[in-house]
């Protein structure tokens, strides 16, 4: 994937197809067309016509002939402009994109678009930024790959010398954050059998080499030593040993507390001996999607060189059944000296957590932000629309908030009331892992508070990390959310 800028018009830039946005509105729109039309007199007879209105998301394929430089141009309608946002903006991008796409083209431009409402950067990055996320798709495994189509792999931003500097900055930013967010996603739609706790290491240390962060594996021995009795305990019904990987990025001042991201790793959920039913399960494959959320954020963060101190921990195991694993009953101890008994094996996303928010201690954190697909309970709440959000620290919450507006990988908080805590109580340990049906995402969130000894807060991704189907800019399956949300926090911390 790759970006540019052109410096010229619609007329100049060459690509496969070239995008002009359409305002609705009857000024604008006519002023629009006109302005086309006086470009690319071929558009005569479609203008005449009256089929393209500039409706949002609606899109025509037009044959400017040799009045353009490209073969193609793509109108593509923004909705009335006093309502444009960079969301609305992003969805028309992808929509154009993918027509783009069926039309063959592997190389789109766009035409920067006016819009008084946002500026010259806010428009160049959700252009580039959805244009090149809605052509994501896994098809590594494909080996027939004829019936597949074409996609979009190289995006052209068409604008004048005003506005280049501003666009070529917001296109780095853009290029970055979609790579980040594409290696996410790779990681979760990657099947068990490619990705397991070791190899999702050695993706991490790849990613690591790649732009610029330090990348620290422990093997079993090491998290013996450490005491992780949570992350070994779920470890005990697999053939494959755990790991817990340790990233840091160090682009702040030295004495600069890091902002600390803890990633559930669960490289295939079965449930355990508490299994899960087989239809779905599959799915599981992507339980390591807050791991994948966290390698992305700090892949991107470390392009960009932000002027931040930044840790990621990620404790990686499958959970499966065996008769070496942990079965209810069972009594296991933290790295901080805690004990939980297991009510159910297949609440195993806290007890894998609760070591490593032990571990980020040790970083004396600003705060701790962690991402797991952690509960059903919050897939049945929020859909896979907004993620659940918990915790102590609210003015990272406020933070968060902020850049969930501007990314619109929506959060919403959950209360943490002490009232719950009874649903984790045990008669023989000092919590138990699984609290019900009842509240299931907020006696989760509960469970790790007990692990917890700085400000810090909780991201339940597990509806809006797996998607069941696909959305403007986002493929079915893994979507890589939290990249773009903790990346737009990060940047304006
Ligand atoms: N990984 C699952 C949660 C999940 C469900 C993620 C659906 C993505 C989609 C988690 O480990 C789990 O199994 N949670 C249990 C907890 C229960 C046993 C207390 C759940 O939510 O059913
Ligand atoms: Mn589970
Ligand atoms: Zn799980």
């Amino acid at each position: 994937m790759t970006a540019t800028i052109h410096i010229g018009t619609m007329a100049t830039a060459k690509a496969d197809a070239i995008v002009v946005f359409v305002p609705q509105e009857e000024k604008a729109f006519k002023a629009t067309m006109k302005d086309i039309e006086s470009s690319v007199p071929h558009v005569g007879p479609l203008v005449a016509s009256g089929d393209f209105k500039g409706k949002k998301n609606s899109t025509v394929v037009a044959y400017g002939g040799s009045s353009m430089a490209s073969p193609r141009l793509i109108l593509a309608g923004l909705g009335n402009s006093a309502e444009v946002t960079v969301e609305s903006l992003r969805r028309s991008a992808a929509a154009a994109a993918k027509r783009a796409a069926s039309v063959e083209a592997t190389t789109c431009a766009f035409v920067l678009p006016s819009v008084e409402s946002l500026s010259v950067g806010d428009r160049a990055q959700a252009i580039v930024e959805a244009a090149l996320l809605s052509q994501y798709r896994f098809d590594k495994y494909r080996t027939v790959r004829e019936s597949l189509g074409t996609l979009v792999s190289k995006v052209i931003l068409v604008t004048d010398k005003a506005s280049q500097k501003d666009a070529k900055a917001a296109l780095d930013t853009a290029l970055a954050i979609v790579e980040g967010t594409t290696l996410a996603r790779d990681l979760a739609n990657a099947p068990n059998n490619e990705i397991y706790p070791e190899s999702l290491a050695k993706r991490a240390l790849d990613a690591g080499k790649k732009s610029g962060f330090k990348v620290t594996v422990l093997d079993k021995r090491r998290i013996e030593a450490l005491k992780m009795g949570g992350l070994l305990g779920v470890n005990k019904g697999s053939a494959r040993p755990p790991v817990f990987i340790e990233m840091s990025y160090m682009g702040g001042k030295k004495t600069d507390k890091p902002v600390v991201l803890v990633g559930k790793g669960v490289t295939f959920d079965t449930g355990g001996i508490s299994i899960k039913p087989s239809a779905g399960m599959s799915d599981m494959k992507g339980d390591m999607h807050g791991a994948a959320s966290v390698i992305g954020t700090m892949y991107t963060v470390a392009k960009l060189k932000l002027p931040i101190n930044l840790v990621a921990l990620v404790p990686a195991t499958d959970n499966m059944p065996s008769g070496t694993a942990i079965v209810p009953g069972d009594i296991l101890t933290f790295m901080n000296g805690k004990t939980a008994e297991i009510d159910n094996t297949d609440a195993e996303g806290r007890l894998i957590l609760a070591d490593a928010l032990c571990y980020a201690d040790r970083f004396k954190p600003k705060t701790v932000i962690d991402l797991a697909t952690l509960t059903g309970a919050i897939v049945i709440a929020l859909g896979s629309v907004t993620t659940g959000m918990m915790g102590t620290d609210n003015e990272t919450m406020s933070k968060l908030r902020a850049a969930s507006e501007r990314t619109s990988e929506y959060v919403c908080e959950l209360p943490l009331h002490e009232e719950y805590e009874e649903q984790i109580s045990s008669d023989y340990a000092d919590i138990k892992n699984s609290g019900g049906r009842m509240a299931g995402s907020i006696t989760a969130g509960l469970f790790l508070k007990h692990f917890v000894t700085y400000p810090w807060v909780h991201l339940d991704i597990a509806g809006t990390a797996l998607l069941p189907k696909p959305t403007a800019y986002h493929p079915k399956g893994g979507s890589g959310v939290g990249v773009r949300l903790l990346v737009d926090m990060l940047r304006n911390w």
